[in-house]
């Protein structure tokens, strides 16, 4: 039996939709949604710049810190792309999005992604990156992989994970 609300998390290379589904997601739910990336810039959670993938490095360990307190409560969603440094202890049910490589490769060229970085983030996505990391962070029976190539399965998502949710708290939460 948990004494807090149930936290999720949503995993996946960048443009597979973790920031839209978590925001439906939010909406339909209550849950507060996180998105990780905003998140550290408004709490000053980033070290230097790193020029080859034009992203900032982030102090993770001052993130953990921000975090903790709110992943106790429960009642969150965290988006980020990446599992491997935060607490097993954190997440009830962890998601990994997964997109047609070509389909994220528009994605991608249409948010202005070129170069080096485009190609890294489709072979993150051919080799399956994310989704091995997170079989090894967390329980294999708590982690989903969900397929998200077009606005028909957000909503068959989201409606999937809505049940999941009542069934969490069937099983986990008492009256
Ligand atoms: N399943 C989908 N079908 C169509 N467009 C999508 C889908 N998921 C995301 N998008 C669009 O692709 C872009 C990237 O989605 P986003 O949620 O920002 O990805 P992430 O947060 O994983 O980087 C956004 O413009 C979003 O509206
Ligand atoms: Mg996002």
């Amino acid at each position: 039996i948990y004494s807090r609300l149930i936290n999720l998390l949503y995993l996946g290379t960048p443009g597979v939709g973790k920031s839209l589904m978590s925001r439906l997601l939010s909406e339909k739910t209550g849950l507060t949604w996180i998105d990780v990336s905003k998140f550290a810039i408004e709490k000053e959670c980033l070290e230097e710049y790193d020029e080859v993938y034009q992203c900032p490095v982030l102090d993770e360990d001052k993130l953990l810190d921000q975090l903790e307190g709110l992943m106790c409560e429960g009642g969150k969603i965290i988006d980020y792309h990446g599992a491997d440094f935060f607490p097993e202890r954190w997440f009830d049910i962890v998601f990994v999005l997964r997109t047609d490589n070509t389909i994220l490769y528009d994605r991608l060229r249409d948010r202005g992604y070129i170069g080096k970085k485009l190609e890294d983030n489709i072979d993150c996505e051919i080799f399956q990156t994310i989704l091995e990391e997170a079989k090894s962070a967390y329980r294999e029976e708590i982690v989903h992989e969900l397929t998200s190539n077009d606005l028909n399965q957000v909503n068959e998502n989201v409606n999937r994970i809505c049940q999941w949710i009542e069934q969490w708290k069937i099983d986990n939460q008492e009256d």
